[in-house]
Order: structure tokens, then C-alpha cells, then sequence
């Protein structure tokens, strides 16, 4: 069933990270999960996979960054896993290959990109013919992230954060804006601490009826997103609930905010996702340019890695996610 012609039995994917601009966290549902009103959002930031048929029917991935786990822990492996076992076809196979500039363990996706890019690469490459849908529902198997990542541009994500809902014209990100990005290198957040950090200092006082959700989808969806500009914040304005918990643990969190805010004429600050990257969005991409020029020396001295990135309107591979 495999394309004999090798100019067909391999090729190459873009896989690009996200910010959130807004991460609410609602409830708690009965799955142990937190229910989330979220904005997310693709960026101009992104790793490459390489695909590539592999006769031996194995699974193999390399990577240039060496910090990279690459064995069944690995989404990558997981994604591939998951595709061949539910094809029936035990002689796939697939030598898979990452070239990493998304900072990992960083709340940019990388990893859900990863994987996302995997289901869509190895669909092609195998022949499996599975729908879009298909494909994010095997994406939501993997990670509450992966079926934005598949999708991608500007979307509303909602229930764990595999619900969502396209947004054709985000207000906030119009007409060019774009984003500096700073992290630390040597700090990583898990995900489930965060969320179990926020759990813990919650004490259980979430919303619980499925009504209250609803309004705040309903205030999310028809405000979009407002610029907390002059220190005050309408509502709902770019902003983390996971970002407070963080900030209290992560001092490169809390010092990295710090300089952003003091040192930025940007229009909004938050962090993405459970951090650490945090954000600050710009006019458009030169200025985010010349923030970062400003910025050089202090981000160099105090440790900090940046990059500066328009926003995309697409994520992986438009034509095979969309339905
Ligand atoms: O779905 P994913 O594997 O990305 O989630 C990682 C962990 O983050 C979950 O096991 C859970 O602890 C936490 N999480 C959560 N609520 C969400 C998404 C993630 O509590 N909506």
C-alpha cells in the first residue's frame, strides 16, 4: 500500500509552537482534568519533522538537541505508536527525524506540535486515509494541546482544551502584531504541577455549574480579548491563571515579568500556558525587534533565551487539518 516512488515516501513538516492569550481555568471536572476557557494562539516559532518509510516495520526518531527524551515517552513515538496499532498494519514503519528550535518544557507546545505534525505526517506516509476528524480525535487521546496544534491559527479552546472553536478575526491580533518570547533555559514547568499547585491553593472553590461555564464561553466569545492597557484590566483581557501559582515558585518567572513590564513598550505581558516562556505582544514585528535590541544585554546577563515571531493564522499543514 506504501508509494514505491521515494520521492513520495518522505517529505517534511513544519511543526510550529503556540502561546496562550488567555487560560482560564473554570471547574474541575469528574476526569481529574480543569475545565478552561482558553485563547490560543499559533506562532512563527517552529521545529521541522522529517518522515521517511522505514521497511524494517520499527520506529525511530532522532533529534539535534541531545536534552530531547526520544523513546516511548517521547508524544513523537506515542503518536506513531498509537497511528500503527489502530491501522491493524504491524509492518509499518517510519524513521522520523526532529530538528528543535521550540524550547522544550517550555508552555509553547512543542511536544503537542510534535506529536499533532506526527499523525499528519504518518498518515500520509503510511496511505491511512484518516479524515481530519479522525485525526483530532486521536489528538485528543494524546493531550488536552493537540488538536489546537493540529488546527492552529487563532482558536477558542475550551472544555480540557480540546474543544475548539475558530476564531476567523482575533481583534488583539490585528493588523501585524507580533510577539517577543523570553525563557529561561534553565527552568522547565510541568504541566500537572502547575495544575496541581492551583488545585492545591484553590481549595476547591471553582465554578461548578455547567451554566456558569457557558457564560464565561459566552463573555470569551463575544468580547474576544481586550488590552489591559494603563494598569486597568476589562474583562476578558490577556491573561494566565496558572501565571500567579508559577510566579510564586519560579523566580525567573517573576524576575522575567518584571523586566518585561519595566523595560517594554508593549501591549500586553502574560506568561504561555504553564510557563515559563512569558510573552510580551507588540504593534508589529519590528518593534518587537527593537524591544528584544533594547532588551539584549539585560536578557543576556540575567539568563534569559527570547525570540520574536509574528502570529500565523494556520498550524501544521492547513490543507490536511481543516475540514
Ligand atoms: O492533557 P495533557 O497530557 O496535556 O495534560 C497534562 C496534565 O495537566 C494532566 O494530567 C493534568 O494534570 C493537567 N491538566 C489539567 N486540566 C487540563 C489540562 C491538563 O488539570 N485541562
Amino acid at each position: 500500500m506504501l508509494d514505491s516512488d521515494p520521492r513520495q515516501s518522505q517529505f517534511i513538516l513544519s511543526s510550529p509552537a503556540k502561546i496562550n492569550l488567555h487560560l482560564e481555568i473554570l471547574g474541575i471536572r469528574a476526569d481529574g482534568f480543569h475545565e478552561l476557557a482558553m485563547v490560543m494562539q499559533s506562532v512563527d516559532l517552529a521545529d521541522t519533522l522529517f518522515f521517511k518509510v522505514n521497511s524494517n516495520a520499527r520506529i525511530s526518531l532522532t533529534c539535534n538537541n541531545p536534552k530531547l527524551v526520544t523513546d516511548e515517552k517521547n508524544l513523537i513515538i506515542q503518536a506513531a505508536q498509537l497511528l500503527k496499532s489502530r491501522s491493524g498494519l504491524p509492518n509499518l514503519g517510519a524513521i522520523i527525524g526532529l530538528e528543535k528550535r521550540i524550547p522544550i518544557g517550555a508552555g509553547l507546545a512543542g511536544g503537542s506540535s510534535n506529536c499533532a505534525a506526527t499523525l499528519i505526517g504518518l498518515n500520509k506516509l503510511w496511505n491511512l486515509e484518516y479524515t481530519p476528524i479522525q485525526l483530532l480525535n486521536l489528538a485528543a487521546e494524546l493531550g488536552s494541546d493537540i488538536p489546537f496544534t493540529m488546527k492552529g491559527g487563532s482558536q477558542f479552546c475550551f472544555g480540557r482544551g480540546e474543544v475548539l472553536e475558530f476564531i476567523d478575526n482575533l481583534k488583539i491580533k490585528a493588523p501585524n502584531r507580533a510577539i517577543l518570547i523570553i525563557k529561561s533555559p534553565e527552568t522547565s514547568v510541568s504541566t500537572p504541577w502547575a495544575f496541581k499547585q492551583y488545585k492545591e491553593a484553590r481549595q476547591n472553590q471553582y465554578l461548578t455549574e455547567e451554566s456558569d461555564f457557558d457564560l464565561r464561553r459566552q463573555i470569551l466569545r463575544k468580547g474576544q480579548l481586550t488590552l489591559a492597557l494603563k494598569g486597568q484590566a476589562p474583562f476578558p483581557a490577556i491573561q494566565n491563571d496558572l501565571q500567579e501559582i508559577v510566579e510564586e515558585h519560579e523566580e525567573s518567572v517573576r524576575q522575567g515579568l518584571n523586566l518585561l513590564k519595566s523595560r517594554t513598550e508593549s501591549l500586553a505581558i502574560a506568561m504561555s500556558g504553564s510557563g515559563p516562556s512569558l510573552f510580551a505582544l507588540f504593534d508589529t514585528l519590528e518593534s518587537a525587534q527593537v524591544a528584544q535590541f533594547q532588551l539584549a544585554v539585560t536578557l543576556r546577563d540575567q539568563g534569559y533565551e527570547s525570540w520574536c515571531t509574528s502570529l500565523l493564522s494556520h498550524g501544521i499543514y492547513l490543507d490536511d487539518c481543516n475540514e
